[in-house]
């Protein structure tokens, strides 16, 4: 049975979404999730809600657990995911206060498990990280939100040196986080739909001048922007579309997972 067919997880600075909720408590296969899931009603539609930090922000961005938060959702029914994360830009096309949905991920973490298959031979498609159609319903809900570009995950939790920042710039990327990967991935092996949503809160630590990117601006650009994002978010869900059929879920058929999709 379903109990709530779509997701928010929310990022830093992003601890209560629902107003009236219940909440649920899920054990999973890989521990506890970053909290008890609350699952109440946004335009209709039952939603989820899970801060991926924790309530009081306990899981820094290498130790969330993201195996246990996507089977968590998926046990409750959750088949399309929306993930507000915060981000640094990395080139003058966006600005701190930019909503950006990427189009493209980089993976640069290295201690993390990035995946549920454990045996077998399980590859999933991943040459689009994110779900076309849950993206562009993002994009419709605000005219200002800028669609496109490559975001690339670092291992944190310290920020970049300038010349990585410079480094990963000239690679083309726009935008750098901590906490995308292995987030998108695991929702694909879930056969759930996925997506960023990315609040520009720096500009990292490139910039030729300043003292670098901090944690304090980090969090307060984020608490600023809070009630827009919120915005955002709900009239996303008014306009959902249907995730039958959707290739985030369709790869696997016919294929043999090893792992338990609940
Ligand atoms: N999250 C927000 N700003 C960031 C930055 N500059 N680098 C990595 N993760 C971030």
């Amino acid at each position: 049975m379903s109990i709530a067919d779509v997701a928010v997880i929310g990022g830093t600075g992003f601890y209560a979404f629902l107003d009236d909720y219940e909440e649920h408590a899920v054990d999973t296969p890989y521990g506890a999730p970053s909290a008890p899931v609350a699952v109440g009603t946004v335009a209709g539609r039952t939603v989820a809600f899970l801060p991926r930090h924790g309530p009081h922000h306990e899981h820094p961005p290498h130790a969330i657990p993201y195996r246990a938060n996507l089977w968590a959702l998926r046990s409750l029914g959750v088949r399309q995911v929306l993930a507000p994360c915060a981000v640094g830009g990395l080139r003058a096309e966006v600005a701190p206060g930019d909503i950006v949905v990427p189009d493209q991920l980089v993976d640069r973490t290295y201690r993390r498990i990035p995946s549920y298959v454990e045996t077998g031979a399980v590859h999933l498609p991943f040459g689009d990280p994110y779900c076309g159609r849950l993206s562009a319903a993002v994009a419709a809900a605000d005219p200002v939100i800028k669609s496109g570009g490559a975001m690339v995950v670092i291992e944190g939790p310290r920020f970049s040196t300038r010349a990585e920042s410079r480094s990963y710039a000239g690679e083309g990327w726009t935008l750098i986080n901590m906490t995308g990967h292995p987030e998108a991935a695991l929702a694909r092996e879930m056969r759930q739909c996925y997506t960023a949503i990315a609040l520009v809160t720096d500009m990292d630590a490139g910039a030729e001048s300043g003292e670098g990117v901090g944690q304090e601006e980090v969090f307060a650009l984020f608490r600023a922007n809070l009630e827009r994002l919120t915005g955002i978010l709900t009239r996303t869900i008014e306009t959902l579309p249907d995730p039958d059929g959707c290739t985030c879920s369709t790869w696997a058929d016919g294929i043999d997972l090893t792992y338990d999709v609940p």
